[in-house]
């Protein structure tokens, strides 16, 4: 996609900081917007959808929550929030989704639009590829995190969120169960009533 004003592809910069900041802010991706812009180019749903562009932003949001409690890199997290579900091809069953957003992951980090080291890509691929069946131990915080920060949306689709399928204590509070259950069902509230 060619942005207006831009004369070649787009570089996307991290503020600088410590994105592994346990416990403090989450480190800001300074024109995300953009890169959501230049993902939504070949985003083949619709965008005000069950998998669209509202829930991504929860997902992040849940997210940056739970790095808070447990150290998870803010970077990956929101990286995996806009990729992971960027490349569905229908709302149901899609098992091959997470890898082709993993891949298109790929693409930018190769084309230098996206600043991650290679052990944070790795992350981010194995968050994105395995996110629907990877189960609930996946041997990282930042992985697992992202998994919670995903399943924690599930109310959206009917779906209460269970402790027993979500991969770190810090999501099964009943405070974050919650918190995360809520924003779901305010979103449905809102755009769903007349589906
Ligand atoms: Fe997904
Ligand atoms: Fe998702």
């Amino acid at each position: 996609m060619r942005l207006p004003g831009t004369r070649r592809p787009c570089v996307y910069f991290w503020e600088t900081g410590d994105h592994k900041n346990r416990g403090g802010a989450a480190l800001k991706i300074s024109n995300y917007g953009l890169l959501i812009r230049e993902i939504l180019d070949g985003f083949q749903l619709d965008h005000r959808g069950i998998h669209g562009t509202a829930h991504w932003m929860r997902v992040r949001t849940n997210g940056l929550r739970l790095a808070e409690m447990n150290g998870a890199n803010t970077k990956v997290i929101q990286l995996f929030a806009i990729f992971h579900d960027s490349r569905r091809l229908n709302d149901g069953g899609d098992p091959r989704h997470g890898e082709r957003g993993a891949a298109l992951a790929y693409e930018f980090w190769q084309a230098g639009k996206i600043d991650l080291d290679d052990s944070e890509f790795r992350l981010l691929e194995q968050a994105c590829c395995d996110h629907t069946h990877g189960g609930t131990q996946p041997g990282d915080v930042t992985v697992a995190t992202c998994w919670d920060a995903d399943r924690l949306d599930l109310e959206r689709v009917g779906i209460t969120p269970d402790p027993q399928y979500l991969c770190t204590d810090e999501a099964g509070q009943p405070q974050m169960l919650d918190w995360a259950t809520n924003r779901s069902n305010v979103w449905v509230d809102r755009y769903c009533r007349y589906w």
